[in-house]
């Protein structure tokens, strides 16, 4: 059964997606084989979970999209809400069991939750609850800009009180380039981090991948207690 790194953030649209692709590609590029889950998905057009099939891609597995993305939600909301929307529950039972048999499939997991670490799944559960079910150590995506001390404070303090795991922090410049407050203020949150902050993406243009040095990858392996290739 592989072990895996559950990938949460600090907010919506800060760069979840970009980061666990990037670590997708980076562990197979280690000689990994990894598969890859977007559990739930929300805001689903009739392109298709936009976020599960960028992380299926990057696997270069054969895994459905079912196995994947098992749920598929049109409202652009907390999956609770676009569920009820729909008149439906979050089956979380789909999620674990979609899990079990990629886990079973491949050596490593990396699962994208959908917006932070406190978004409700069901009306009495949330994202951490399900990394917790799925045992998995939490990497943190924080924005570079304005407000990401307090929003990285919470979200490391919330992992905490749960007895969560963490993978580490990686930094997201998704909002491009900072003012000069804004890095001044992001020099105090990596002084803070210190060994917790494990990457660092850099301001993208349209396409560009995030480059090799962008993760520290053994330092979230190690956090995440992975035991290595050649344990
Ligand atoms: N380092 C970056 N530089 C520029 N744009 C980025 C960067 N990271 C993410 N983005 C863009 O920001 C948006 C949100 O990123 P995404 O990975 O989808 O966030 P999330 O998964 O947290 O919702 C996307 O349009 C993505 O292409
Ligand atoms: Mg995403």
């Amino acid at each position: 059964m592989a072990t895996g790194i559950f990938v949460s953030g600090t907010d919506t649209g800060v760069g979840k997606t970009v980061v666990a692709c990037a670590l997708v590609r980076a562990l197979r590029a280690r000689g990994l084989d990894v598969g890859a889950m977007k559990p739930m998905e929300t805001g689903v057009a009739s392109a298709g979970p936009l976020d599960a099939i960028a992380l299926q891609e990057a696997t270069g597995s054969g895994d459905s999209l079912d196995e994947v993305c098992p749920l598929r939600f049109a409202l652009p909301a907390a999956p609770n809400v676009a569920a009820r929307h729909e008149g439906r529950v979050v089956e979380l039972e789909s999620v674990l069991s979609a899990y079990t048999s990629l886990a079973a499939r491949h050596a490593f997991m990396v699962v994208e939750g959908a917006g932070g670490l406190l978004v409700p799944t069901r009306d009495d559960a949330t994202m951490a609850d399900l990394a917790q079910s799925l045992a998995l150590p939490v990497l943190v995506v924080a924005r570079a800009a304005l407000g990401t001390i307090n929003h990285t404070r919470l979200t490391l303090d919330a992992l905490a009180a749960r007895g969560l795991r963490l993978a580490g922090v990686v930094i997201s410049h998704s909002g491009g380039p900072l003012s000069a407050a804004d890095a001044a203020n992001l020099e105090v949150l990596r002084d803070e981090l210190g060994e917790r902050l494990v990457g660092e993406v850099a301001p993208l243009g349209a396409g560009e991948l995030p480059d090799a040095a962008s993760l520290r990858v053994d330092a979230m392996l190690a956090a995440a207690e992975w035991p290595g290739v050649d344990p």
